[in-house]
């Protein structure tokens, strides 16, 4: 059943403003609801990423953000800070989803299935990942709308835990590529103010992404270190190690990238993002889910379909699963 259009949900007087949000200028029903309950845009998902792209579509367009539940759904309506501005979204729980045209996925990789089985009760046109790590089958796999595919996305975003709730802090702008046929994404994305284009050859733009996420995330938390410190020794020789264990299955898939360009571009992410704890180092240090099996384990399902061995992604992989195992156990303890 499709959710009535009403006005958004009045702030709750049991959540107080965080000294900064009372500061914060507040952002919020630039844009109405649709007359028709239909949205021309969703976003599933309202972590960092996905409150940063709702904030700024928010004042051209009605975007409809989903949240897992209730409750999230209420959290959000009742305000949540991103970029120094209060910002109420149009959100809804899962459950409630309404209509949309066009549905970007922002959820964790690991929450991918939730997310597109949503999608499709939505009645979308498309349904856009802009994930990291390769999420598209599965996505196809739960949703059927005629457009479901990948792009890439270089914006950042961070979330931080403050005293009275969550901030989101938008950390560098950067490009969106979609792939063709979500034209009208790119288009609203663009007059929000995001760089986004559509990319002819969306699949090389995913794999080199993909290389850069193989050798740089899971690196930089198994050593818990900022982006920049793989550069030096001891880290380096593995970075590289990994690039080049990789890219002959990269290649196999379509990725022109000669060794010495991959590694460059592999040292030019890592330069440019020197200060940076990779999402790996975050999910980890936060106890959370990491993303290795939509980014090292599609690395390696890729290689198993061939008899490709690549035993330093293979021992990169199985470490990380280890450390979550450890945070898993950790949590299990402290509920006992
Ligand atoms: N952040 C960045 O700078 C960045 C840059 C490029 C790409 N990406 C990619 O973008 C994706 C999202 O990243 P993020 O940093 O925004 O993650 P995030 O902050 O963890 O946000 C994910 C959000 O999805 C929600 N969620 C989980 N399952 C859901 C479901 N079934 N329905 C509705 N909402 C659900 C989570 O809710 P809970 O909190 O309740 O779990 C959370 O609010 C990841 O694949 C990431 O790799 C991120």
């Amino acid at each position: 059943m499709k959710e009535p259009p009403s006005l958004p949900v009045a702030p709750s007087p049991l959540v107080a403003p965080s000294p900064s949000q009372a500061h914060a200028e507040a952002r919020s029903g630039a844009v109405a609801r649709p007359a028709t309950g239909r949205f021309p845009l969703a976003i599933i998902g309202p972590g960092a990423l996905g409150l940063h792209f709702a904030a700024r579509v928010d004042g051209i367009a009605p975007v409809a953000l989903i949240a897992r539940d209730a409750a999230g759904a209420a959290r959000l309506n009742a305000g949540v800070e991103v970029g120094g501005h209060i910002f109420h979204p149009n959100a809804f729980a899962a459950e409630r989803a309404p209509e949309a045209d066009w549905v970007i996925v922002l959820v964790k990789a690991g929450d991918t299935a939730a997310a597109a089985s949503t999608a499709a009760r939505m009645r979308p046109l498309g349904v856009l990942s802009l994930q990291n790590g390769l999420t598209g089958e599965l996505l196809r796999a739960h949703c059927a709308a005629r457009h479901v595919d990948q792009g890439i996305t270089t914006e950042g975003a961070y979330r931080e835990q403050g005293d009275h709730g969550e901030r989101v802090h938008p950390a560098g702008a950067g490009e969106t590529l979609v792939p063709p046929g979500f034209e009208a994404v790119a288009e609203l994305l663009g007059r929000a103010g995001l760089r986004a284009r559509v990319e002819p050859d969306i699949a090389h733009a995913r794999l080199a992404k993909l290389l850069v996420n193989v050798a740089i995330n899971p690196l930089a938390a198994l050593f818990r270190v900022p982006n920049g410190a793989l550069l030096d020794p001891p880290h380096r020789v593995l970075l590289d190690t990994l690039v080049r264990e990789a890219l002959p299955v990269l290649h196999a898939h379509g990725l022109e990238l000669d060794e010495a360009a991959a590694i460059a571009r592999v040292h030019a992410v890592a330069r440019a993002t020197a200060a940076n704890r990779a999402s790996m180092l975050q999910d980890l240090l936060a106890g959370r889910r990491t993303e290795i099996d939509a980014i090292t384990g599609a690395l390696l399902r890729m290689a198993a379909r061939t008899g490709t061995e690549l035993p330093t992604h293979r021992a990169v992989e199985v470490l990380v699963r280890a450390l979550e195992s450890r945070n898993a156990e950790r949590t299990d303890r402290v509920g006992c």
